[in-house]
């Protein structure tokens, strides 16, 4: 009789003994170091789900290093250009995979003016400020990394007058994997002096896979159907052009190179798409908004873009010169990636019209962009 119970305890004990140590649910996460910048560990975080689809990044700019995700055959590869080390991103001139603020996108000449003050930046774009200035910029400063259970969250305190900008501003940026092959990435901050803010993630896919040539014959859809011409410095002229009848018109699915060298002086400007697309606002129950959706037709893979925020910068790499040599000594040409920035118009502390991007103190910042992958 003792001895079946102990037999029974003992069998009870092993099942559960292993039904905890079987991961709970997928996704998971990983850690491993990744090098040091300016005396701070840099840690990089593996996110993985159960369809094999993984993404990497790290508290370096809050740097999107890889993402795995399977063709229409269960073939893996890596869709985002980057490097394999730390040292690959210092510098990083194209902000590859990064994470780009305190301003996304332009501030024109440098200035803008807030409660009756004028606020002057470093210029890093002919007489514009692009991507938040010179030094300490989100891109390539040390965020603290807290590992989630299937995610990362990548806090930053950008400190009050940091790259000429107003208010102490803590941000937090949580990329999270789901079991939907959906890389989800929040964005939040609050401030303690009204500041503008508008952050977005810069990374650059290829569908085909890294370095496997230029994304031309990527399909997208933008579900746009305005966008903001911009003037010969690429900021914006302040009138919302309906796509109609332009080259910008990816209402419905077209090849990314069918007309990106058409001589329509906004592709001329841009040197291809360099635009901010007015993403139309039908909402979804969750409040997300579908950005784009781009196919690409040799694997199948392909990505959808949804988002709160209302716009999104589509770029097609046109100042990649070659002279970035990434994973796998790939050398990423002109075109070789595509950038879905979403975030808030180009310039918007200089344009009223536009909807703001000014956060008060005791306000919270909130945005959301998630980025899913599928094949067929
Ligand atoms: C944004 C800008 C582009 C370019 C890239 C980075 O997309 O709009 O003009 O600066 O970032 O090179």
């Amino acid at each position: 009789m003792v001895r079946a119970l102990v037999f029974v305890f003992l069998v009870s004990a092993a099942i559960a003994v292993l039904a905890f140590d079987r991961p709970a649910t997928k996704p998971s996460l990983q850690t491993q170091p990744f090098g040091t910048h300016n005396g701070k560990a840099i840690t990089l975080y593996t996110l993985t789900n159960s369809h094999g689809v993984e993404v990497r990044a790290m508290n370096y700019g809050g740097i999107i290093v890889s993402i795995r995700v399977p063709d229409r055959n269960g073939q893996l590869a890596d869709v985002v250009l980057g490097h394999e080390t730390l040292e690959g991103y210092i510098p990083n001139p194209p902000y590859l995979g990064a994470i780009v603020g305190r301003y996304a996108n332009r501030i024109a000449n440098g200035t803008f003016t807030l409660d009756g003050k004028t606020y002057t930046l470093p210029k890093n774009d002919g007489p514009n400020t692009l991507h938040g200035g010179t030094t300490r910029t989100f891109d390539r400063v040390v965020w603290d990394g807290e590992a989630l259970k299937n995610g990362v969250a990548f806090t930053y305190l950008s400190k009050d007058g940091e790259e000429g900008f107003p208010g102490n501003l803590r941000i937090k940026v949580t990329y999270t994997l789901t079991e939907a092959n959906e890389l989800m990435v929040d964005y939040e901050a609050t401030t303690d002096k009204a500041t503008p803010i508008n952050v977005s993630q810069h990374s650059y896919f290829n569908l085909a896979g890294e370095g496997n040539g230029d994304i031309l014959n990527h399909e997208i859809m933008i579900n746009a159907d305005r966008f903001t011409p911009v003037d010969k410095n690429l900021i914006p002229t302040g009138e919302l052009r309906p796509v109609k009848g332009t080259p910008l018109d990816f209402t419905t699915p077209t090849r990314i190179g069918a007309r990106i060298d058409d001589k329509y002086e906004q592709l001329v400007l841009g040197h291809g798409y360099d635009h901010n697309f007015v993403i139309n606002s039908k909402p979804n129950q969750n409040g997300m908004k579908l950005a784009a959706r781009v196919h690409e037709p040799t694997s199948g893979r392909s990505l959808e873009v949804w988002t709160t925020q209302p716009g999104v910068q589509f770029y097609t790499g046109n100042f990649l010169d070659g002279s970035v040599v990434g994973k796998q000594g790939h050398i990423y040409k002109r075109r070789y990636g595509f950038c879905l920035e979403t975030q808030h118009f180009p310039d918007s502390p200089n344009h009223p019209d536009f909807p703001t991007t000014i956060l008060k103190p005791g306000e919270t910042f909130r945005e959301k962009t998630v980025f899913k992958f599928e094949a067929k």
